[in-house]
């Protein structure tokens, strides 16, 4: 029976989380610490299992354009003034004015009073507050005014104080201040995208959500920088897309939403670029990529959309945004992704901040010689006459426009320049000609990013099922953690003998398999069931006479018999080429 639905499925995954050591809230010991979890023994390989699923669709399959880095977890404070984390980085905070405790503003009213509050300002907020007389949900006293909160985690790099760093955010900034390094190492082409998997950290304010509102996790994202002037990229986009074939996407749009509607559309991926709902092409591209790699996790494709933020409920840094939502048990729909388009905002902010042109040069496809009218200004006499200043009057001659010196000649007979008066007679305007091979400018993002955790919670919770009362975890084949299982029917030496050797050849081979003879066969299958092993094989006294064991599907609990010298490749085929069980029998 599948449980879907079921309210009470969310505890049951927590448990099976927790018991079979997927996750577990870290620091028990001393009563725990929100906002932190551990990955047991299985959690880890799911979650490599996953992180690699998406290196596949992000990375491998797109590598001729896509690339994978790795960069610090703390950087210096400079960095996260240039990103705008900084100053715009918060989320509302209120506090008990009685008994000093703290929470998200927003989160507070939405719960309490059923109010929309995401995006409002925390004035606005202070006056819900006020108006609805809501007081602390835990003694009932007075709150504070709304204040806005910074979610950086805020350290010091080296013994030296005042040397401030911080804890990445979001590993974005990372691909965005190498960016140059990257082209320069690459294909100094575009597009370029630059993904990078790793931990970050935000200090949330009082996070309540188990595994899916961390203070630290891990992330999966992608920044992807194209020329603005030309999306397609000379037809790079073009092909990609073509390979997607109809791919529809469900998008719930913002404009949708402000007209009252609540239920997503569906959109060819090529409509919705093509009709303007995805403002740049890249963005499309990777919502559906995105939607395909979800739907490799084992959710079904109407357990899925994508939800267009309204403008005050985007990031600092983005034009456009769309998460993508994933409906889990008793939560709803959980995002477990953001798209958004970064524009140039930050490789412009980069390029202030550091003083380094992070520009990319477009070569033309036919150098072009133009005729181009310069001023100059007799040097000996500026100098003679300017002195100090002359340098500085010189450095601001050069950015004049010939055309406008030559009409304010014309009318004045001098012009003025930081104050100093140059007459006609000391100016002269030539004609040069200069050859232009192309242009230099910023490229723009498109950025696909996934927090991993929460995929690894979406993937358990739409993997349970039960079946006679008992827990049947359906996970992708090759994303389960252990792929096989071997047992011998009974504890008898022959069979005992064999079934190690067959579980010694699966490990040989690179599979993570569990060996078991303990306790009756059907428990050893309700074991494996419930952490997901796709494949049971179970040596027996057929064994003996033919060199037969059975291989039996998780799923549909069929078994089929194979020949043990079979044993490697059946078991690949299963996992890795989703073979069915019918046509692994000889
Ligand atoms: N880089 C995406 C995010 O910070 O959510």
């Amino acid at each position: 029976m599948s449980v879907a639905g079921d309210v009470d499925k969310y505890e049951k995954v927590m448990e099976l989380a927790k018991r079979r050591g997927f996750f577990w809230p870290s620091y028990e010991i001393y009563g725990g610490v929100a906002g932190f979890y551990d990955l047991g023994p299985l959690g880890v390989r799911l979650k490599e299992n996953i992180v690699s699923l998406w290196r596949e669709h992000f990375i491998k399959r797109q590598q001729h354009v896509v690339v994978e880095i790795e960069t610090p977890i703390i950087g210096p404070s400079r960095v996260y003034e240039a990103s705008g984390h900084i100053e715009h980085f918060t989320d509302p905070i209120v506090e008990c004015l009685k008994c000093g405790r703290k929470f998200r503003a927003d989160h507070l009213i939405e719960e309490k009073l059923g109010i929309k509050a995401e995006g409002l300002t925390p004035e606005e907020m202070t006056k819900i507050i006020r108006e609805h007389d809501l007081r602390c949900p835990v003694c009932g006293g007075p709150l504070s005014e709304v204040r806005r909160f910074n979610l950086l985690f805020k350290t010091t790099i080296g013994p030296y104080t005042q040397n401030v760093g911080y804890l990445r955010p979001e590993t974005a900034q990372g691909m965005f201040v190498a960016f140059k390094r990257v082209y320069e190492v690459s294909r100094q082409r575009l597009p370029l995208g630059i993904a990078q998997v790793g931990r970050v950290a935000r200090n949330e304010i009082s996070p309540r959500q188990g595994i899916m509102r961390l203070r630290e996790f891990t992330i999966a994202e992608l920044e992807f920088f194209f020329d603005p002037e030309d999306p397609w990229q000379g037809g790079v986009l073009d092909e990609l897309l073509g390979r997607l074939g109809d791919t529809k996407l469900r998008i719930l749009t913002a404009d949708a939403k402000m007209r009252g509607k609540d239920k997503p559309e569906e959109y060819g991926v090529r409509e919705a670029i093509e009709e303007g709902v995805i403002t740049t092409p890249w963005l499309g591209y990777w919502m559906a990529i995105a939607r395909d790699f979800v739907l490799d996790l084992g959710v079904s494709y109407s357990d899925m959309y994508f939800d267009e933020k309204l403008p005050e409920e985007r990031a600092h840094y983005a034009a456009q945004t769309f998460d993508q939502l994933v409906r889990v048990s008793r939560l709803g729909w959980l995002e477990v992704s953001g798209h958004a388009y970064r524009t140039d905002y930050d490789l412009s902010r980069h390029m202030k901040y550091s003083g380094q042109d992070l520009r990319v040069f477009k070569p033309l496809k036919e150098p072009k010689i133009v005729e181009k009218k310069i001023v100059l200004v007799d040097p000996r006499w500026l100098g003679q006459t300017f002195r100090k200043k002359a340098k500085d009057i010189m450095n601001a001659l050069r950015e004049l426009d010939a055309e406008s010196v030559e009409k304010r000649l014309a009318e004045k007979g001098y012009i003025e320049v930081l104050g100093a008066r140059i007459p006609a007679d000391k100016v002269k305007i030539v004609t040069k000609k200069e050859k232009i091979t192309g242009k230099k400018f910023i490229p723009h993002v498109a950025e696909p990013s996934f927090g991993v955790e929460r995929l690894l919670f979406v993937t358990l919770d739409h993997a349970y099922t039960e079946r006679d009362g008992r827990v049947v975890l359906k996970l992708p084949r090759r994303i389960a953690p252990v792929k096989a299982a071997v047992f011998p029917l009974v504890r008898d030496e022959r069979l005992v003998k064999i079934a190690r050797e067959a579980w010694w050849r699966l490990l040989d081979a690179g599979f993570y398999a569990v060996y078991d003879d303990d306790g009756s066969i059907g428990r050893r299958y309700a074991r494996v069931d419930e952490i997901g092993v796709p494949v049971a094989i179970t040596v027996d006294y057929q064994t003996l006479e033919d060199g037969t064991v059975t291989l039996r599907d998780r799923d549909t609990w069929k078994q089929v018999r194979i020949n043990l010298s079979d044993l490697v490749d059946a078991v690949r085929r299963f996992i890795y080429e989703n073979t069915s069980l019918e046509k692994l029998a000889p």
